[in-house]
C-alpha cells in the first residue's frame, strides 16, 4: 500500500511541477524574445526604457553594446564588482546577475539591452567643463574623443551616462572596490586614471562629459 502511495504521491507531484514548468524543462531558446522576456527583471531598477535610477543607484544602461553589458554582467557574477562588503549598491546588481544562470540568457538579456534605444540623462551635478575638457585628454585614448567607448581596449561608452553614476564608479574605481581584482585585467587599466583625479577633477571631467554627443 504505502509504496504505491508514495509513488502516486510523486508522480502527482511531478505533474505538478510539470504544469509549473519546473520540471523537464526544455532550455529556453537564446535571442532577443528571450532577452525581452529577462529584462522584465531589470526594469524595477534599470526603468522601462533602462535609463536608470537615481535612488537605486542603477545606471543608464540602454543602448549600452552587448559586448559591454556582457562583460560587466560577468563581472558581476564572478565578483569583479560589487563584491567589496562595503559596496552595498553594488551588491544589488551582484545578486541579480547571479539570477542570470540559465545558457544563454546572459548573452539574450544583454543583445536586448543593446537594441534599446540610449537616451541621454539630464546632469544634475556641477563642475567646470572647460576645466574638465583638459583632463579628458587622457581619457580619450580608451573611451574616444567623443566618448563613444572603444572595444578593443574594452572602454565603455561615457557620453549619455549619469553623472551621478559616472562619479559613483570613478570613486569606485579610486578606493579600489572596482578593478582590483587580480582577474579583472581591463578594470585594471581604468583603475590608475581615477586614482589621479582628486573631488574636484572628477566634477570637472564628468560635466566636460555631459557635453559630449
Ligand atoms: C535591484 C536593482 C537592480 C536590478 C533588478 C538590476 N540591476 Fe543592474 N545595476 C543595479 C545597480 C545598483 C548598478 C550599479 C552597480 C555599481 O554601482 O557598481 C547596476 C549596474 C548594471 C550594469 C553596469 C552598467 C555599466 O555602465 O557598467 C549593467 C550592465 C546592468 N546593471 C544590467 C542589468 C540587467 C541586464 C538587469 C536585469 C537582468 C539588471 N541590471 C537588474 C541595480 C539593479
Ligand atoms: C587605458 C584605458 C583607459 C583610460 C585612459 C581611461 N579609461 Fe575609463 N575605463 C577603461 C576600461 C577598460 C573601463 C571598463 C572597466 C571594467 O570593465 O570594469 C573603464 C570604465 C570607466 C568608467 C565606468 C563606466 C561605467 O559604465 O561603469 C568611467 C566612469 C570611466 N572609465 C571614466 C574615465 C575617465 C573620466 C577617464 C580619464 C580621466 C578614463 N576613464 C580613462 C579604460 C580606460
Amino acid at each position: 500500500m504505502m509504496p504505491s502511495l508514495r509513488s502516486a504521491a510523486v508522480s502527482a507531484g511531478l505533474c505538478l511541477a510539470a504544469v509549473l514548468g519546473a520540471c523537464n524543462r526544455a532550455p529556453p531558446t537564446p535571442g532577443m524574445a528571450r532577452g525581452e522576456a529577462l529584462f522584465d527583471t531589470c526594469v524595477p531598477c534599470h526603468g522601462a526604457e533602462g535609463h536608470g535610477n537615481r535612488e537605486l543607484g542603477a545606471p543608464n544602461i540602454g543602448g549600452l553594446p552587448q559586448w559591454y553589458v556582457e562583460a560587466q554582467l560577468r563581472k558581476f557574477q564572478l565578483g569583479h564588482r560589487g563584491a567589496n562588503p562595503f559596496d552595498t549598491v553594488g551588491l544589488r546588481m551582484k545578486s541579480m546577475s547571479l539570477a542570470l544562470d540559465l545558457e544563454g540568457d546572459l548573452e539574450s538579456v544583454a543583445q536586448y539591452v543593446a537594441s534599446m534605444a540610449r537616451t541621454r540623462s539630464a546632469p544634475v551635478l556641477t563642475g567646470d567643463a572647460r576645466a574638465g575638457q583638459t583632463s579628458y585628454q587622457v581619457c580619450v585614448a580608451c573611451h574616444g574623443p567623443s566618448g563613444q567607448g572603444i572595444e578593443a581596449v574594452n572602454s565603455p561608452p561615457l557620453a549619455g551616462q549619469s553623472d551621478w553614476y559616472l562619479l559613483a564608479q570613478l570613486e569606485k574605481f579610486k578606493k579600489g572596490w572596482r578593478g582590483t581584482n587580480p582577474e579583472d585585467i581591463s578594470g585594471a587599466t581604468m583603475r590608475p586614471n581615477a586614482m589621479i583625479l582628486d573631488e574636484t577633477a572628477m566634477a570637472n571631467v564628468i560635466a566636460y562629459i555631459q557635453t559630449l554627443q
